[in-house]
């Protein structure tokens, strides 16, 4: 019999206890994977944020969406061919607005100190490209095992990555992990079996019934990614998914209240 990711055998519990999550703090409302996004996603009513991580050129974990520099900061050229005090000093927000002006790029562990303060818990996305999968998680499992705090600040570790996943599997068992996939391709039940996963964070539009009942066979819980349309989200609660990824949370925390 296939072991259930309840805590009885497939990883970590998952105690996914809200059906909204703000996508990079609340990027429709401020900019994404920036202190001042996840202030703005608590002000907005949500429990939980999703955020995006990547390695420095020294090995410091920091929210950043692209493996590139521009589009969302003052700065150029790749990520990780810069050191964590001179992306520190990088505008991260002024893109977004003149009032976000010189919001900077912060690392991982100030974006948990700020979580646990504001009472938030996160879905930390580990991004795949640009560096080695092994090296992204040892980093986030030396942030996570050095301050217990910010450990339970967070709630899932989720990624596109096999690789990274099976890392942390190694490095941080009791934090539980979710797969990322735009579609179901390929044999995705037993990559869930074999990362131990407790769940799985599937494109919106690939949603189909077939699909969530497979992942309830399998004993994980079903997220969905990005949807920003009330309508949609409805569908998908109607469908049985848990929670869907938002950039604008207050929007589908008010179609998630009448489910
Ligand atoms: O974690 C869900 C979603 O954030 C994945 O896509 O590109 O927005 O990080 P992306
Ligand atoms: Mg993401």
């Amino acid at each position: 019999m296939a072991e259930r990711a309840d805590g009885n055998g497939r990883g970590a519990a998952f105690a996914l206890d809200t059906k909204v999550i703000g996508h990079r703090g609340a990027a429709a409302y401020a900019p994404e994977n920036t202190l001042a996004g996840l202030r703005e996603a608590g002000r907005r009513g949500c429990r939980w944020v999703e955020i995006d991580v990547r390695l420095t050129r020294d090995g410091v974990p920091v929210l950043m969406h692209d493996p590139a520099l521009e589009r969302t900061t003052s700065g150029r050229g790749e990520l990780n061919t810069h050191d964590a005090a001179s992306v520190a000093r990088l505008d991260a927000g002024g893109w977004f607005g003149e009032s976000f002006r010189d919001e900077p790029p912060p690392r991982l562990e100030e974006a948990l100190d700020l979580l646990g303060e504001l009472g938030l818990k996160v879905n930390l996305e580990v991004k795949p490209t640009m560096g080695s999968a092994r090296a992204k998680a040892e980093a986030v499992g030396r942030t996570l095992r050095a301050d217990r705090r910010r450990r339970e600040v967070v709630r899932v570790i989720s990624s596109f990555s096999e690789e990274i996943l099976e890392g942390l599997r190694e490095l941080l068992p009791e934090v539980p992990r979710g797969l990322l996939l735009r579609r179901p391709e390929g044999d995705w039940p037993a990559a869930l079996r074999r990362l131990r996963c407790a769940s799985v964070h599937l494109w919106h539009g690939a949603l189909e019934p077939e699909v969530i009942a497979t992942a309830r066979r399998e004993g994980v819980k079903v997220l969905a990614f990005t949807v920003n349309s009330p309508e949609r989200a409805r569908e998908l609660f109607a469908l049985g998914v848990d929670a869907v990824i938002t950039d604008v949370p207050d929007r589908i925390a008010e179609v998630a209240v009448s489910q």
